[in-house]
């Protein structure tokens, strides 16, 4: 087998399903199989429903309709013999040795040696699961373990046994990297592997502390979250999240699997509380409610969280927390003070981050080879900002091994021969790790692999001001990064993307815009033109937007190829550069939209002209040129965001050449490669007219937005916006005849938003949106 073409998941669970969907995003063809449940003349019904189920669910489970296409339902009945038409089959079903047992020796007769086959196990040993199993089978097994949800969980932790084929563990892993876009982080069969030993480890301690110490869950959530880069869910949250039903199974199945020494049983106390709560259906948000829920007696929404010592809910009370408020600006230093604080909270967090980070050291060699493969697992399995060993060298190993054997705790060898150095370091411009053998090792990345962040901290930028830098990529490229809050666009980007132009064109072969935040961009700073607009600074305000539209424009026809790689948000001003650029290569987890109508305003930088330019040119509409300005009145007066890239390439945000990268670690490189490839004989775009319709498009467009209004779809406000809008894109009073220039809809964006900023209405949606950060519907 060389590679992944068809793919089976056993099991159309939470689990399985959500496998199943992402194979299925990767555009490979998957069997979804369940058991045929009793009584029920539909065979398929357990799968069939998954699907269905999937469809509806937010977030959602499939990039697109295409995808949810390829996706087959079975039953294990009548379709398992096709599984000998699969590369890997994946085993998601319940879990239970004797049932996964009974599965693979049904599967043995039927498959075909030489593929994969793997379990998504969270506790079962692989050394059980193939035991009774032909040598063959051992070849070709392997654990799989993914994080719930499949898309969005960028973690998948593989287990191999010591039969199993290495070449057929590298097709598995690189068909995970490259087509399901996980970071792959190699476990020992050790129970738990990485992300659940150390996981629920901290969960556990979090909570039996908590109780010990006589904290509320939101002081606790409140300390063991935001201060240490842990999302603020918390502890008590995310159980919440998780489930409360699952703790009792997977503790349970650890305490079972772990040594007796292990620090594991002398956290792994039996709760009575939780219990209860789990008996009265309080499993979290899946359930009645968990720690924290929503009372909606009344017909009210109150807030309200359990107490710890009655075990009755009462309102939620914010922590008001003097620990968290000292240490000035200084990060590490604020951690520091917080975990030395003597007061309840700050032994507390001592206490659970003491015992976490040093059961994390104590994990290598036993359930990791090396201590990368933990901070990967906290990081994209937890969605921790950084992992324990990250963490330890943002305390000083010194610090941290002082305060341990103060508090008599004990302290692994790993972490006491970091003493007087990090677990991390950059020599020569090459990352390394601390050993176990205590020597440092070069931490590599894998080929096709490039971040920003690795280059950053080796090199200096070329060029940076207040908001954005450009950094030299290598082979002639530069990369112009966003570092403004939220890499909201402002006059300081506008300014040094000018600056950047005349330096690629005379020194380097192309650009690449990126960046390794959360979202690429949320669009242009609305405080700055908020302020603007209160002092009635409108000529600053229309200077901003002439400015935006030059730089675009400029960028567009420049001597040289730019490619962006957005990932996350690319919103408003954010998407109009991705518009502006020769080619995209976006993350698949890309959320784009022109958004603008949103806050009461059109695109302003060229995002009107560009969305027409593609409707107009696409093809795919009927001739004439209502047609595409009707499909990008629809999408831009709603201000509709594309929920992946594969649905931006159907709104063309994306164009049908634009690449689509499944594994954010690898977007940077494959956005070079692209405009290394478009700098070959790079010829900049000739600009174009465009038939837009008229007077009479104007009209058209508006008596929608009204008919919307009456049946309540759109505000009053809407109707103000809506129609600027649809002045823009009818191409204004023009003739329907005369061909229309992108200068000339670039002035009639200009007119539109500058006559929108001076509405009450406008003013009020971005005020609304600043304060509230939620959309006013006025
Ligand atoms: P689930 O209970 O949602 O789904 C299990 C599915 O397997 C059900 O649809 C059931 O009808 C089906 N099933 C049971 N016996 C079967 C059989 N003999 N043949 C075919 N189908 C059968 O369970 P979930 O949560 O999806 O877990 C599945 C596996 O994934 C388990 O091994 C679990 O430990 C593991 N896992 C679960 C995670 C989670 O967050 N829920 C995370 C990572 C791994």
């Amino acid at each position: 087998m060389e590679a992944i073409k068809h793919a089976t998941v056993i099991g159309s669970g939470v689990m399985g399903a959500g496998i199943a969907a992402q194979i299925a995003n990767a555009g490979i063809p998957v069997l979804l199989l369940d058991i045929v449940p009793a009584g029920e003349a539909n065979r398929n019904a357990l799968a069939e429903g998954a699907i269905a189920r999937m469809l509806k669910t937010e977030p959602a489970a499939f990039m697109s309709a295409q995808a949810a296409k390829l996706v087959t339902a079975g039953n294990i009945e009548d379709d398992l013999a096709k599984v000998a038409g699969s590369d890997w089959i994946i085993e998601a079903i319940v879990e239970r040795l004797d049932l996964k047992q009974a599965l693979y020796a049904r599967l043995e007769a039927v498959r075909k040696p030489g593929t994969a086959i793997s379990s998504n196990t969270s506790t079962i040993p692989l050394a059980l699961l193939t035991t009774g199993r032909s040598e063959a089978f051992e070849r070709d097994f392997l654990i799989t373990h993914f994080f719930n949800p499949p898309r969005y969980m960028r973690l998948l932790e593989i287990v191999t046994g010591p039969k199993t084929d290495p070449a057929l563990t590298r097709v598995v892993s690189d068909f995970a990297d490259l087509g399901l876009g996980k970071s792959v982080v190699y476990c020992k069969d050790s129970p738990g592997f990485i992300g659940n030993r150390l996981g629920v480890y901290w969960l556990q301690v979090g909570v039996v502390e908590a109780i010990d110490a006589g904290l509320t869950i939101e002081e606790a959530d409140a300390v063991i979250g935001k201060p240490l880069g842990i999302p603020k869910t918390g502890v008590f949250g995310l159980i919440d999240l998780v489930g409360l039903d699952l703790m009792p199974h997977i503790n349970a199945s650890l305490s079972k699997a772990l040594p007796s020494g292990d620090a594991f049983h002398a956290a792994n106390r039996d709760l009575p509380l939780i219990q209860k709560m789990i008996a009265e259906g309080y499993t979290g948000r899946k359930g009645k409610g968990g720690f924290y829920r929503l009372n909606r007696a009344g017909g009210g929404k109150a807030r309200e969280s359990i107490d710890l010592v009655t075990g009755e809910y009462r309102p939620e009370r914010k922590p008001e927390l003097a620990e968290l408020a000292a240490g000035g600006k200084d990060r590490n230093a604020l951690l520091r003070s917080l975990l030395s604080a003597q007061t309840k909270v700050g032994r507390y967090a001592w206490r659970v981050v003491a015992q976490t980070l040093a059961y994390a050291a104590g994990l290598v060699p036993e359930a990791a080879e090396e201590i990368a493969a933990i901070d990967e697992a906290m990081r994209l399995g937890y969605n921790w900002k950084a992992g324990p060993f990250e963490i330890i060298d943002a305390l000083g190993a010194d610090w941290f091994v002082a305060r341990l054997e103060e508090a008599k705790l004990p302290v692994p060898p790993l972490l006491r021969s970091a003493v007087g150095r990090t677990f991390y370091r950059y020599t020569d411009g090459v990352r390394q790790y601390l050993g176990l053998d205590g020597a440092y090792h070069e931490l590599r990345r894998p080929a096709g692999v490039l971040l920003l962040e690795d280059i950053k901290r080796v090199s200096q930028p070329v060029l940076k001001n207040a908001s954005a830098s450009v950094w030299d990529i290598g082979d002639g490229v530069l990369c112009f990064e966003f570092t403004s809050k939220s890499n909201s666009l402002d006059e300081a980007i506008i300014t040094l993307l000018g600056k950047t132009i005349p330096l690629v064109k005379a020194k380097y072969k192309a650009l690449v815009i990126y960046n390794e935040g959360t979202n690429f961009s949320v669009g242009a700073n609305l405080g700055l033109a908020i302020f603007a607009a209160n002092i009635a600074a409108w000529s600053e305000i229309e200077k901003l937007i002439a400015g935006g539209q030059q730089t675009y424009k400029a960028l567009k026809y420049a001597p040289f190829p730019v490619v962006s790689a957005p990932a996350g948000m690319a919103l408003g001003g954010g998407c109009e550069i991705l518009l502006h650029s020769d080619a995209i290569q976006a993350h698949a987890e890309s959320y784009i939209g022109l958004v603008e109508c949103g806050v009461g305003v059109v695109p302003g930088w060229g995002g009107c002209w560009e969305m027409l330019a593609r409707w107009s040119t696409s093809g795919l509409l009927p001739h004439g040129p209502m047609p595409a300005a009707a499909k990008v009145f629809e999408t831009v007066s709603t201000a509709t965001v594309s929920k992946s890239a594969a649905q931006a390439k159907e709104l063309l945000f994306l164009r049908p050449g634009d690449g689509i990268t499944m594994n954010r670690y690898r977007l940077l490189a494959d956005a070079k490669a692209r405009a290394l490839q478009l700098a070959e004989g790079y010829v900049p775009p000739q600009p174009i007219e465009l038939r837009l319709p008229g007077a009479a498009g104007r009209l058209a467009f508006s008596s929608a937005a009204q008919s919307y209004h009456r049946r309540g779809l759109a505000t009053v406000h809407d109707l103000v916006v809506s129609d600027e809008l649809a002045g823009v894109l009818s191409g204004g009073p023009a003739d329907i005849v005369d061909p229309v220039s992108e200068d000339d809809v670039l002035e009639l964006e200009r007119g539109a938003f500058m006559r929108l900023m001076k509405t009450s209405g406008t003013l009020a949606r971005i005020e609304h949106l600043l304060v509230t950060g939620k959309p006013l519907r006025n």
